[in-house]
């Protein structure tokens, strides 16, 4: 587009959300490889458990709008979700894409990319901290690794669990003004406080960096928003544009 304008954004850690879902199907091996192919400094994922307790890489809670199949993710086995086509639903080019496992993105994208891993719905399976923590404790250095959720008081218990491991809240839309006395609570044991892009502002961003803490903001296509973003000064952006290099320009 003639009227773009170029954007320098080496300053902000670059976030592939759901992996490069804007050319792949999200949360899949093809997803992640491609975040990776474009330089993203961080793969994003969503985490659930199976039936037998696995951890397991999908966004929804139920398996209906990205495979094949219907139902929840907590009523079947892994070896019944490794049955599923991941692919297809988004493009035929992907078709026979398989559901992954943490702990084969872990061994897979570790030592080539940061990770941040949400918890998706940890309230509904009890112990997931505590698996997601045995994982990373085969993990010398977890520096790398960001786990994040909208559940705050799982996020206090992952630092409990790995005061090493770097954690971050979300905040919902409808919460996104944090009184200080919330920031200060929240940057006790997080270090990112992470928002919708929509619901940020200068203030909050430097309130939150005053206590020493990092924000990140989620933004699936919005551009224009992104600039602000970067304006208020963000640490990072997950973004599904994750062809976004973080030391190249953008256009927007
Ligand atoms: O990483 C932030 C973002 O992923 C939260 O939204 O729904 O895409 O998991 P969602
Ligand atoms: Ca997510």
């Amino acid at each position: 587009n003639q009227q773009d304008k170029k954007v320098h954004m080496p300053d902000m850690l670059s976030f592939a959300h759901r992996g490069a879902s804007s050319v792949a199907p999200e949360n899949t091996r093809a997803a992640f490889a491609k975040g990776v192919e474009l330089q993203a400094d961080f793969l994003e994922c969503d985490v659930h458990l199976s039936k037998d307790g696995e951890l397991v890489i999908m966004h929804d809670d139920r398996v209906d709008r990205t495979t094949n199949a219907s139902g929840y993710i907590s009523d079947f086995t892994l070896a019944e979700l490794r049955q599923l086509d991941v692919g297809s639903t988004y493009s035929k080019e992907f078709a026979g894409e398989s559901i992954m496992t943490l702990d084969e993105l872990l061994e897979e994208f570790y030592h080539q990319v940061g990770l941040l891993i949400e918890l998706k719905n940890p309230q509904a399976y009890p112990g997931i901290e505590e698996k997601v923590a045995t994982l990373l404790l085969g993990y010398e250095d977890v520096s790398s690794i960001i786990l994040q959720s909208f559940d705050v008081e799982s996020m206090r218990k992952m630092h409990e669990l790995l005061p090493d491991l770097q954690v971050g809240v979300l905040i919902r839309p409808t919460d996104s003004f944090l009184s200080a006395k919330s920031i200060e609570d929240l940057t006790s044991f997080a270090t990112f406080i992470n928002f919708n892009v929509s619901f940020i502002n200068k203030r909050m961003v430097d309130k939150i960096h005053a206590q020493g803490g990092k924000v990140l903001v989620w933004s699936k296509k919005d551009k224009r928003l992104l600039a602000k973003a970067h304006k208020y000064g963000v640490d990072g952006v997950i973004t599904d544009f994750s062809n976004w290099p973080t030391n190249d320009p953008i256009y927007l």
